[in-house]
């Protein structure tokens, strides 16, 4: 019987997912979840076949010109790979896959939350209850912002972005999106292609910010394009923090021009910028977009498929990269 391929996971996973793992390779697991240093992965990678990382780990050129060359792909448990140099990687014959679908409804659901919880002042509410600085009901105060009716900005109109789209379509709010390319109708629903960001943001009360994180796309939120949002817009960020310059976001949230916004992810996760901590006007979360049992049992079981296929000689599915 041939060897089982070796494989190193550097997290640790749900159960059921760890359990096909073992079945299926010859895995080293990391029970205690222990922080990895990038040396210590490549050091833990000698002799083996494949790794199974997380955004946690950053799989840049350095990264990957250490790797052992028994090494031939890298499975990422995450549908963001801005984390992995794909180009590097492929240079190097490394194969990379990620985890989409599985995850698309969870994220979209957090951007709801987001959305809602930002506008309806959650964070601050909340507060008020637990610190006993409730006082009457009264008429005029504290209000939050109306979601029913608005108009929603989506930049990035892919699987998550759709699904935000149809949930946001629940409340009735005009969807306007922009996206490399225009969808056919039956994916658009009825939403406004915009051909430019800087023609979506005078059309996005709200703005949800579902792109991948690309050279093209870092930092697009700046003090330019918020320039361009209606006064009084909320953003709303689960897809990644780079897309952001922190710095606009925060003197925009401080002067008013952005009413509030809602945020899942960060620059520097988890030390983030300290100024967002000190805010009332931001609905803050800590990356928790995929995080719930069944999505992140999906997302492990669609990376153990990547590296079933690899091995089988086959295509994996979610392949990310060309090798050349
Ligand atoms: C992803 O999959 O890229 C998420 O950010 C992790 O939930």
């Amino acid at each position: 019987m041939a060897a089982k391929p070796k494989i190193l996971v550097t997290r640790l996973l749900p159960e059921p997912v760890e359990a096909r793992l073992k079945a299926q390779f010859d895995v080293v697991l990391n029970p205690g979840d222990s922080q990895l240093a990038a040396a210590e992965i490549t050091d833990k990678l000698a002799g083996f076949d494949g790794v199974l990382v997380c955004p946690t780990e950053k799989c840049d050129a350095g990264f990957i010109s250490n790797l052992p060359e028994t090494v031939k792909i890298i499975a990422t448990f995450s549908v963001g790979y801005d984390h992995i140099d794909i180009e590097t990687a492929a240079k190097a014959g490394l194969v990379v896959t990620n985890t989409p679908d599985v995850l698309t409804d969870a994220t979209a659901d957090t951007a709801l939350l987001l959305m809602l919880g930002s506008a309806r002042g959650a964070y601050w509410g909340e507060q008020m209850v637990r610190q006993k600085t409730w006082g009457r009901w009264s008429p005029t105060t504290p209000l939050g912002v109306d979601v029913t009716g608005r108009r929603l900005g989506i930049f990035g109109m892919g699987r998550i972005g759709q699904a935000v789209a149809k949930r946001a379509q629940g409340f009735d709010m005009e969807i306007h999106y922009h996206n490399r390319s225009q969808l056919p109708p039956e994916l658009e629903q009825g939403a406004v292609f915009h051909q430019t960001l800087e023609n979506l943001l005078p059309n996005s009360d709200f703005l949800s910010i579902n792109c991948a994180s690309t050279p093209e796309t870092r930092g697009v939120l700046n003090a330019q394009t918020i320039a361009l949002l209606p006064d009084g817009a909320i953003v709303i960020n689960t897809a990644r923090g780079d897309i952001i310059d922190d710095d606009a976001v925060i003197k925009a949230l401080y002067s008013g021009k952005l009413a509030a916004a809602g945020l899942d992810v960060f620059n520097n996760e988890p030390d983030i910028d300290q100024r967002y901590r000190t805010m009332e006007n931001v609905f803050l979360l800590p990356h928790l977009g995929s995080a719930t049992p069944q999505t992140r049992i999906a997302m492990g079981m669609r990376a153990v498929d990547n590296l079933e296929q690899f091995f089988a000689g086959q295509a994996p599915g979610d392949q990310v990269n060309h090798t050349l």
